[in-house]
C-alpha cells in the first residue's frame, strides 16, 4: 500500500504494527535515543484547512526523524489558483519524499494519491481523519491495557471522526456505538464498511439515535464539535439541534466509571462537551493530543522509509 488515505484501507495487523512502533518511538523520544529513520527526506505538507495539532506534530515528528517538513499552505501555491491536482501531483512527486494533506474533499485526496508517485498522507477530509484516530487507538491502549473488547461511544454529529473512528475500532475488534441526530447520520457506506470489517475482528457496531443508549457501558466517551470546518453558516441550527448529545456530568455518568473522556479538539466548551467531563478526572485529552506526534511518527516511518 503506497498511501495512508482511510484506515479501512489498512489490516489490523498493520494498524497494530503502528500502534507498537508508536509506543516504541514515544518510549525512545522520553529515553533520548535518537531515530533517524528519515534521515536526509522531505515531507511536503498541504493545508487548505487550518490547524494546530495536525500541523505541529508533523513538522516537529518530521524533524525528530531527521528530516525536512515543508509547510505548504493551499493560499500559497499554485493550487489555490486553480493549478489541477494531476499537474500538482507530477510535480511535487519531482521534489518531495511524501505528502500530507488536509482538505475537503475527500476525492481530491484520492486524486492526489492516484497521480503522485510518492505516498500521500491524509491530514484529515470532510471524510475522515485517519492520524487522529491512529492516536486516539493508542491512547485507548496506553489507558486500558488492550483494545479488543472494549466499547466505543461516539456522541454528536456524523462527521469525519465519527466516521475514522468506525473503521479504526472495527478493525481492532472494539465496539462502537455511535449516536447522532436524525439528518446528521454518518455516511452510509462507511457505516457498512465499518460493519463488515467488525463482522471479521467480532466487533459491534451500532447506529443509533440516542445517546443514552450509545453511551450506556463505554469504556471510552469521544464526541467532536458539532460545527466543522466548512460548516460555520450553519451553526445556529447545528447548535440546537445538537443539545441532546451533549457529554455532560449526568449523561457521562451512564458509562462505566472508569471510562475515559476523549476528543479530537479543537473543543469548544459549554457545547459537545461540559468543562466538568473535558477538565475532569476521566478525560485524556491532552494524552491524545501528544499521541498524534508519536502516532504521524509511526505512520510516517512506515509509509516514507
Ligand atoms: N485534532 C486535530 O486534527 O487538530 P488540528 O485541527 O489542530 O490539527
Ligand atoms: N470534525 C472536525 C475535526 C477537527 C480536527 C473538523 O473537521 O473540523
Amino acid at each position: 500500500m503506497k498511501d495512508f488515505l482511510s484506515l479501512h484501507d489498512c489490516s489490523k495487523e498493520q494498524i497494530e504494527d503502528m500502534l507498537k512502533l508508536a509506543i516504541k518511538l514515544k518510549a525512545e523520544l522520553k529515553s533520548g535515543i535518537p531515530h533517524p529513520i528519515l534521515k536526509g527526506k522531505t515531507l511536503g505538507m498541504i493545508f487548505t484547512k487550518s490547524s494546530t495539532r495536525t500541523r505541529v506534530s508533523f513538522e516537529v515528528g518530521m524533524t525528530q526523524l531527521g528530516g525536512y517538513p515543508l509547510f505548504l499552505s493551499s493560499a500559497d501555491i499554485q493550487l489555490g489558483r486553480g493549478e489541477t491536482i494531476y499537474d500538482t501531483a507530477n510535480v511535487l512527486s519531482r521534489y518531495l519524499d511524501g505528502i500530507m494533506i488536509r482538505t475537503y474533499a475527500h476525492s481530491d485526496v484520492e486524486d492526489l494519491a492516484k497521480y503522485s508517485t510518492i505516498p500521500i498522507i491524509n491530514g484529515l477530509t470532510d471524510l475522515l481523519h485517519p492520524c487522529q484516530v491512529l492516536a486516539d487507538l493508542q491512547t485507548t491502549y496506553e489507558h486500558k491495557g488492550k483494545l479488543e473488547g472494549l466499547k466505543m461511544a461516539y456522541l454528536g454529529d456524523g462527521n469525519n471522526m465519527a466516521h475514522s473512528l468506525l473503521y479504526g475500532c472495527a478493525k481492532v475488534g472494539m465496539d462502537i456505538s455511535v449516536a447522532t441526530p436524525e439528518g446528521y447520520m454518518c455516511n452510509e457506506e462507511v457505516v457498512e464498511n465499518a460493519k463488515a470489517d467488525a463482522k471479521k475482528s467480532g466487533s459491534n457496531v451500532i447506529i443509533t439515535n440516542d445517546p443514552a443508549e450509545a453511551i450506556k457501558n463505554a469504556d471510552v466517551v469521544y464526541t467532536d464539535t458539532w460545527v466543522s470546518m466548512g460548516q460555520e453558516s450553519e451553526k445556529e441550527e447545528r447548535l440546537k439541534i445538537f443539545t441532546p448529545y451533549q457529554v455532560n456530568k449526568e449523561l457521562f455518568s451512564k458509562a462505566k466509571s472508569d471510562a475515559i473522556f476523549m476528543h479530537c479538539l479543537p473543543a469548544y466548551r459549554g457545547f459537545e462537551v461540559t468543562e466538568d467531563v473535558i477538565d475532569g478526572k476521566n478525560s485524556v485529552i491532552f494524552d491524545e493530543a501528544e499521541n498524534r506526534l508519536h502516532a504521524q511518527k509511526a505512520i510516517m516511518a512506515t509509509f516514507m522509509a
